[in-house]
């Protein structure tokens, strides 16, 4: 068995005003997914039939990274909550093509990768499908897998699943864990990682190194309504053409996640939660708020260092960062959220397990 596993992510700051290019920022959470993979007679996911329709990013990373080879057995384990806006499609893309990767190992050539998607090695940006030649070397098992790799085809997976509208946030935030910070241009004061494009729109990608933080923690607290991200986003859209004067939320949003980023970075959580509460009036104010959300944001509030909506909003979840999470969660759970606990800036993309490595040599 072959087995890899990526965190989920929650937005502190910049949901909706990333798409008009200010700074946003998320963090990885506990929660993760994990994927398994073993041989197997046919394909299968979870031990029922593999419909690709079914499971639309299982089936893209198969066609990038297992095109001919022998079926699998899938298990896809987490506690992510599906589609409330904390990544579990991502991270379950990343897992599995790290898993992928895994199983089966990477081609070298002069020291250096024959094949693959890699940003850190620019120069060896490949997008396949790669002339295998038989007899290079090849790097089998842990050492073969990638962060940028796993973040650049997780990217395209999920533009592809919502109909090319993505950024790169989940992608990147779920396969490098810790803190991501995304611009429409390079930030001198943080750690700039690449650049990512798609279609018309760029993005400049970065990490913020959030040190040991063990004194705060974040609750999410999911309202149960599910809100689809790209109607939101339409949403919002619709108002700036009808209210352009309300762009200057969307600005005053990218000067609140600036704040909010100098204050991460010299460790002020206080400043921190203060100025997720103020995004979260932008938002309000932008129309992607809903009493669901306002009433779990109106429990968590006097016992938490700040408060908002994180995701597309319209439903799914709102995060507290907090001193006392027991007593956050328990507010929330008794004004009707389900919630969850995490620390901020989880591990990233981790193989858990690569003892079968490889289960299918294509370089053979
Ligand atoms: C959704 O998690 C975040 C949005 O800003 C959309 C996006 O960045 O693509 C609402």
């Amino acid at each position: 068995m072959v087995q890899a596993s990526a965190p989920g992510k929650c937005i502190l700051f910049g949901e909706h005003a990333v798409v008009y290019g200010q700074p946003a920022v998320a963090v990885a959470i506990d929660q993760r997914m994990s994927v398994s993979l073993a041989l197997n007679e046919d394909w299968r996911i979870d031990g029922m039939s593999f419909h690709p329709q079914r499971h639309p990013h299982v089936e893209a990373l198969r066609q990038r990274l297992w095109e001919g080879g022998p079926p699998l057995s899938v298990k896809i384990l987490g506690d992510i909550p599906p589609a409330s806006g904390l990544g579990s499609s991502a991270a379950l893309s990343v897992a599995a093509s790290a898993a992928l990767r895994c199983a089966r190992g990477r081609q070298i050539k002069d020291d250096d990768w024959a094949e693959g998607w890699t940003a850190a090695r620019p120069n060896k940006v490949y997008d396949g499908p790669w002339e295998v030649a038989k007899g290079d070397d090849v790097e089998y098992g842990a050492q073969s897998v990638d962060e940028d790799e796993c973040a650049i085809l997780t990217h395209a997976v999920e533009a592809f699943a919502q109909g090319g509208r993505a950024s790169p946030m989940d992608s990147s935030t779920c396969a490098h864990g810790g803190c991501i910070v995304l611009s429409d241009k390079v930030e001198d004061d943080l750690n700039w990682l690449y650049s990512r494009k798609l279609n018309d729109v760029s993005w400049e990608v970065h990490s913020v190194d959030l040190g040991e933080i063990d004194d705060v923690w974040l609750v999410i607290g999911s309202t149960g309504v599910h809100a689809p991200t790209s109607e939101q986003v339409a949403k919002v859209a619709a108002l700036l053409e009808k209210q352009p004067e309300k762009m200057q939320e969307i600005e005053t949003i990218g000067i609140v996640s600036r704040r909010g980023i100098a204050a991460l970075m010299r460790g002020d959580m206080d400043a921190v939660g203060r100025a997720m509460s103020e995004n979260h009036l932008l938002l309000r104010n932008i129309g992607v708020s809903c009493p669901e959300l306002e009433s779990l944001i109106a429990a968590a509030a006097p016992t938490s260092l700040g408060v908002k909506l994180t995701g597309a909003g319209g439903g799914g979840c709102m995060i507290a960062l907090t001193r006392d999470p027991k007593l956050t969660s328990e507010a929330i759970e008794l004004a009707g959220g389900r919630t969850l606990i995490s620390k901020l800036g989880a591990a990233g993309m981790r193989v858990d397990n690569d003892e079968n490595s490889p289960l299918w040599d294509p370089f053979e």
